[in-house]
């Protein structure tokens, strides 16, 4: 089974599935992955992670989505948009994906995680199966729609520290899969994202 791992005073001794990762893939008919979307806030990440979810649900695909504003209702209700925090949301959510891939599920986050060394960290913490996604509309797009008024308020000093404005957001620079959310149909953009999952997760 694994190491034991020392953690200060305490001995924890994780213990080892017995049902293997094929014997899932059989069942499912699919594999576990992980689809990391990161993107500027009004970018379109939640909608197309709904929308495919839905699609691939549909098509039979054992999925369920990740999304920053729910997680931040429950698990990181403690955390706001420090760096130290955002880091931490992200290492939260990449470890709750990691329990759903280990148990043959489709995962699609839907995370701003606008840091690099941030989304690195998902990567290591994933491990094999873990797919970047560039949800890709420009800022002034998403200023313009800016659906929850978020924007707006970041240009008038109500709200320190918003990506985009005042913190960084950095694009992924070799993501698995860009779409492109700016302009086109949604339909468009969601049939791309579920064509690619589909492709990633039934391939042999
Ligand atoms: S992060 O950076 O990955 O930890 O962010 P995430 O968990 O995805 O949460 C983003 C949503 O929080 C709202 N919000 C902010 N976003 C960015 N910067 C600041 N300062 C901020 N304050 C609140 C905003 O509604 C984001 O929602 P989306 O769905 O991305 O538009």
């Amino acid at each position: 089974g694994p190491a034991d791992i020392a953690v200060g005073e305490k001995s924890i001794h994780p213990s080892a599935s017995v049902v293997t990762t094929q014997d899932r893939q059989r069942v499912k008919g699919h594999k576990g992955r992980v689809f990391w979307l990161t993107g500027l806030s009004g970018s379109g990440k939640s909608t197309l992670a709904r929308a495919a979810e839905n699609a691939l649900f549909s098509a039979g695909v054992d999925v369920s989505v990740l999304d920053g504003d729910t997680l931040r209702a429950g698990l990181c209700k403690d955390l706001g948009f420090t760096e130290a925090d955002r880091t931490e949301n992200v290492r939260r959510a990449a470890e709750v994906a990691r329990i759903l891939r280990d148990a043959g599920q489709v995962v699609l986050v839907a995370l701003i995680s606008p840091l690099r060394s941030d989304r690195e960290l998902a990567r290591q913490i994933i491990g094999d199966g873990f797919e970047e996604v560039f949800v890709d509309a420009d800022l002034g797009t998403c200023e313009q729609r800016d659906p929850k008024g978020l924007y707006a308020a970041a240009r008038a000093g109500k709200i320190n520290g918003f990506t985009g404005i005042d913190a960084p957001y950095e694009a992924p620079q070799a993501p698995a899969l860009r779409v492109a959310t700016g302009n086109g149909s949604v339909e468009n953009a969601v049939a791309q994202l579920v064509s690619f999952v589909e492709g990633s997760v039934r391939a042999g």
